[in-house]
């Protein structure tokens, strides 16, 4: 039997009732666990429904607000590592699965889908879906562009989507997950991250399953609302560099389908509350710390103090100052983060405004290509 667990903050408490449905109707779920961060409205409205729910499905739902685990900003990592402990500690199911509380698209084939993975023998099972060609733009511009850098002979800038939030671990991995001191001390957004680089790491079967509707969500405002996640994501990649990774992990992605108009046609993000940012909230420690940069890099960023600046920040640029971050950024430090998140911001445009605006399919080709040329250059030292 398997354990399903949804991580939440505030969320809109009738998607939650929705979700924690489903997966208590599964006939593969055992339990149902809900995480919550705080003790807010939604938690106090999955606690008034959870007794009817465990009623109508047969199937134990519990409730509880997430520990303080890691050193990190306490987030969404503590939620998932909690889930993690509760799964070993509380019950004697064989599988976890994690799921986002909010997705809009979720059903029963999502567990399907992991739990045949699983039959099949695989250690670990990641979800991954069609997204619009300006959503996962960290995903891209920062994980996977790492993954290729650090690692480039490894699985790891192959993942489809190493941010995912949607994942079947077995026992055994979990075990191992809990006793690795990195992933339980990233309590922030850089816990998918981590999850993915120690199960790569650790050398194990690793399936990505496709959900050919994709996970609907909002579209985001000015890239802003993603500026923690950002710098908690790329924190962590440059944490782990140094670390060495072997071949051993095997790693099979599931062949994909059309994706909807919905996703193909959806804009991810906000342009016009998005560029102001290039020029906003400058200081001089800022401007002096782009003398870390190549001069092409560093000048195009300058500008943006008068006029926004940003098709400067190509494919090459990017890797040159991706390069440049992993050695010289200082985690916390206020004024590097602001140049980190304003790179990317620019980068961001400047790849909405040559290639996501020739469609998706370009745009899609595009940054697949992007990777692997990254990680060829990688292998090849250059
Ligand atoms: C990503 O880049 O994957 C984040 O979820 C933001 O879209």
């Amino acid at each position: 039997m398997s354990l399903v667990v949804f991580p939440f903050r505030t969320e809109d408490p009738k998607v939650v009732e929705f979700n924690l449905r489903v997966a208590a109707s599964h006939p593969a779920v055992g339990r149902v666990l809900a995480v919550g961060a705080e003790e807010e409205s939604t938690y106090q409205a999955v606690e008034a429904f959870r007794s009817e729910l465990a009623a109508t499905t047969g199937t134990p739902v519990d409730l509880i607000l997430q520990d303080r685990i890691g050193s990190k900003r306490p987030g969404k990592g503590d939620g998932m590592n909690t889930g993690l402990r509760y799964f070993l500690n509380e019950t004697d199911a064989e599988r976890i699965h994690f799921y986002d509380a909010d997705i809009t698209s979720f059903g029963p084939d999502w567990i399907t889908r992991a739990e045949s993975a699983a039959d099949r023998g695989h250690d670990v099972v990641r979800h991954f879906f069609p997204r619009s060609s300006t959503d996962a733009m960290i995903t891209w511009m920062i994980t996977r562009t790492g993954f290729a850098l650090l690692w480039p002979h490894t699985e790891l800038p192959r993942i489809e989507q190493p941010l995912g939030g949607e994942l079947l671990f077995t026992r055994p991995v979990a075990e191992a997950l809990v006793a690795d001191a990195r992933v339980q001390d990233q309590s922030d957004w850089g816990i998918d991250t981590l999850y993915t680089f120690s199960t790569i790491q650790a050398g194990l079967s690793v399936y990505e399953t496709y959900v050919p509707q994709g996970k609907q969500h909002a579209m985001y405002g000015g890239l802003t609302d993603l500026r923690t996640m950002l710098v908690e994501c790329f924190s962590a990649i440059q944490s782990l560099t140094g670390e060495v990774v072997g071949v051993g992990a095997t790693h099979q992605i599931e062949a994909t389908a059309a994706v909807p108009a919905s996703i193909t046609e959806k804009i991810g993000y906000n342009l016009e509350a998005t560029l102001h940012l290039l020029g906003e909230d400058w200081t001089a420690r800022q401007a002096e710390l782009l003398g870390h940069f190549p001069t092409g890099v560093k000048e195009g960023m300058l500008a943006n103090r008068s006029t926004p600046t940003f098709l400067f920040l190509d494919e090459e640029a990017w890797f040159l100052s991706f390069r440049t971050l992993l050695e010289a950024y200082v985690p916390g430090d206020p004024d590097w983060e602001a140049v980190l998140f304003r790179l990317w911001v620019a980068r961001v445009i400047s790849y909405t405004a040559t290639r996501a605006l020739r469609g998706y399919e370009h745009s899609q080709r595009y940054l697949a290509e992007m990777v692997d040329g990254y990680r060829r250059r990688a292998e090849l030292g250059s």
